[in-house]
């Protein structure tokens, strides 16, 4: 059985008094049965980790270096996410792929670094809305999923996020049919390369644009194990009803 995921992802959004929503999405979630994340920028990672210790909301970072250590300015190693309280981290982001010429391969490498340093990788892929309307979603997302998760995949090392570019902050989902497409053949693709069991227990979360209006319908939709959230992660009374869809939907 998979443990279903509602992870939030706050993105470049918050200061300290961004803590006080987070402890009141602890509060929330206190009966929760799915597993909570969220994803404060890494300035909050410790003071977060400090306000949700003891509760059902676990902490995680949105991006790590490849290197362990060394003469990388402004860089954070997967270590040092981990030492300030995080257990998972966002990789492959289609911000940072876009912002910061992530590739497949960049994505790969901090994976294999965030695993060693006992973080669960939240590897994203997704396709533009040029990919979509050429056809081409199903060869984008698997080429990104072969080239972005390394060898030592497993359920408890990697989440796989499929987040179709064009619905990232644009209040634009896609149809169930759409979303269960694309989450059989990554499915099917896992199950290739790593075999049934090993592919059968990685989680698989939609995201773009989810929202308390739409979360269950997503969640309605097989290989779909939970949700990567941003805008509705951001307020505990717009998240709390997303992670109760995700329990009811269990
Ligand atoms: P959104 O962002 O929920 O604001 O669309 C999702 C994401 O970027 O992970």
């Amino acid at each position: 059985m998979r443990r279903k995921l509602a992870a939030g992802n706050w993105k470049m959004n918050g200061t300290a008094s961004a803590l006080t929503e987070l402890g009141n999405l602890a509060y929330s979630c206190k009966s929760a049965k799915a597993e909570v994340l969220i994803c404060p920028p890494a300035t909050l990672l410790y003071r977060a980790a400090n306000v949700c210790v003891d509760s059902k909301v676990s902490i995680g970072a949105q991006d790590c270096h490849n290197a362990t250590y060394g003469a990388h300015t402004g860089d954070l190693s997967a270590e040092m996410l981990h030492d300030a309280g995080a257990t998972a981290v966002i990789l492959g982001h289609s911000e940072r792929r876009a912002d910061h010429g992530e590739t497949d391969e960049t994505v790969r490498a901090k994976a294999k670094t965030a695993i060693a340093a006992g973080l669960t990788a939240i590897i994203c892929v997704g396709e533009t809305l040029n990919d979509r309307e050429a056809g081409k979603t199903l060869d984008v997302v698997r080429a990104q999923l072969a080239g972005s998760l390394p060898d030592d995949t497993s359920g408890t090392t990697v989440v796989v996020a499929y987040e179709p570019v064009w619905a990232i902050g644009t209040g634009k989902v896609p149809t169930v049919e759409q979303i269960a497409e694309v989450h059989n053949d990554l499915r099917a693709s896992l199950v290739k390369r790593f075999g049934g069991e090993t592919a059968n227990a990685i989680r698989l979360l939609y995201g773009g644009s989810v929202k308390a209006g739409n979360a269950k319908e997503i969640f309605a939709v097989a290989h779909v194990d939970g949700a990567l959230v941003g805008g509705a992660s951001l307020k505990a009374a717009d998240f709390a009803p997303i992670v109760a869809a995700l329990d009811a939907s269990a």
